[in-house]
């Protein structure tokens, strides 16, 4: 089977190693790619504007792919999924309208209330007057929780902020209108944070194993959200039955209301689930695998991935084999950039950035054949061990290798579920 994997990141990069290691891969490319996805799938050829549906498919024809494997939610929302299976060609990723669960969050909610699925309540905002009314609602609803307020269109992780500060909380929101944008303010969701990931050809949902991310830029979770700064799986702490409480109450449908509707959601259903004290609730759906929880969720899988993902694709995976998986954990640290997330700085070479389990994201070859940094997250430095205190360490050795001036990594990735400090009320 001849496997393309479009995006350019870390989640890419451990797409390509699981898909190196399945032996029904005959060919393997990644494009636009990046430094270390460029040494195991080089792309076809330079230059692919993934935004761009008609490049995307005229890529995968040209190429001869049998898969095509859309990472991003910026190709999905576009359309690439829809253009890659006009042409003929089996393609991993929802269409552009099912990509809407995670495109616009108000959609999710209608998507979420149609299925029963318990989420955060929310008010749809279109303008300043109507963000004032919200917030006092949900102010005098929840009584002193901090306030969250979301832009409802795709913002890379950052179109969220939680606040305790009201003028913050509104000035989000305004910035947001200002720009263009809908606005939706929400209940606030306590408790622990938990990504769920689940393979579906539209019908049939097979979830993966719960990881968590973690989602603020420094220790303790201090700092502004990015789009993660590191991941571990499994999770210790989870409660038993909480991955079948998911699937037969979020999951299922999820992917039963999209079908009803006439846009069957076919890919990576990414659930993002807060365990409150009054049960699991919806933080938000992404239409693909997370970054950088898919780093490591795909080392535990000993299925191979093609198959898998070549069953989703085609509608067949009622008929695929029970997941297996390995035992043991895995962690990845993101090393980012000086400045990120705001302003990262390019341009810097990089060096210890080709062992094992040293995931490229932001980073690309300089014509000597020298990696440099390319963007806010370089590299997402994974380690597979038998508990998560030896995941985490291994991959923390790892990191130690790395030299990039003025990087900036978490060192407490994993550390609270290590040291049993995370607990379900
Ligand atoms: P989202 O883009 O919706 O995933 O939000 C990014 C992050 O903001 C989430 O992972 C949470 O940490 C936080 N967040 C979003 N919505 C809520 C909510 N209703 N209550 C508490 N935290 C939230
Ligand atoms: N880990 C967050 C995301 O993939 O959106």
């Amino acid at each position: 089977m001849r496997v393309l994997v479009i995006g350019s990141g870390a989640r890419e990069h451990a797409l390509c190693v699981a898909l190196q290691s399945d032996p029904a891969v005959s060919a393997l490319a990644c494009a636009p790619g990046n430094a270390g996805t460029r040494r195991i799938a080089p792309p076809p050829s330079d230059g692919l504007t993934v935004t761009d549906p008609v490049a995307v498919a005229g890529m995968a024809q040209e190429w001869q792919a049998d898969l095509v494997v859309i990472g991003p939610e910026v190709p999905l929302v576009a359309g690439a999924a829809d253009a890659v299976r006009e042409a003929g060609i089996p393609c991993f990723g929802p269409s552009a309208q099912a990509a809407q669960l995670e495109g616009s969050k108000s959609f999710a909610k209608h998507v979420m209330t149609a299925a029963g699925v318990p989420t955060a309540r929310a008010w749809a905002v279109g303008g300043p007057a109507e963000l004032e009314t919200a917030l006092d609602e949900v102010a005098a609803l929840t009584g002193g929780a901090p306030y969250v307020v979301k832009d409802d269109g795709l913002a890379a992780g950052k179109g969220v902020v939680v606040t305790s500060d009201r003028a913050t909380a509104a000035a989000h929101g305004r910035a947001v209108l200002d720009a263009g944008g809908s606005v939706l303010v929400e209940e606030y969701l306590d408790g622990p944070e938990v990504s769920l990931f689940a393979v579906t050809d539209g019908t049939t949902v097979l979830p993966l194993v719960p990881a968590q991310d973690h989602k603020r830029r420094d220790d303790g979770d201090a700092g502004p959200n990015t789009g993660g700064m590191g991941a571990y799986a499994p999770l210790p702490w989870a409660p038993a039955g909480l991955v079948d409480e998911v699937l037969a109450g979020v999951l299922q449908p999820t992917v039963d209301e999209m079908a009803r509707r006439g846009e069957a959601f076919s890919g990576l259903l990414y659930a993002g689930l807060a365990l409150t004290s009054r049960g699991v609730r919806v933080v938000e759906f992404n239409a693909r695998f997370g970054d950088p929880e898919t780093q490591v969720v795909l080392p535990l899988l000993e299925t191979p991935l093609a198959g898998l993902l070549h069953a989703a694709a085609t509608g067949t995976l009622a008929e695929h084999p029970p997941l297996r998986w390995r035992d043991g954990a895995a962690v990845t640290v993101v090393v980012a950039a000086a400045g990120y997330p705001e302003a990262p700085r390019t341009g810097d070479p990089i060096t210890g950035a080709d062992g094992d389990g040293v995931l490229h994201a932001g980073t690309t070859a300089s014509p000597d054949g020298a990696v440099v940094s390319a963007g806010g997250r370089v590299l997402a430095v994974t380690a597979v061990g038998a508990d998560l205190a030896a995941a985490r360490q291994a991959a923390y050795e790892r990191v130690a290798g790395v030299r990039l001036a003025d990087a900036h990594w978490r060192t407490d990735i994993a550390l609270a579920a290590v040291e049993g400090r995370i607990s379900v009320s």
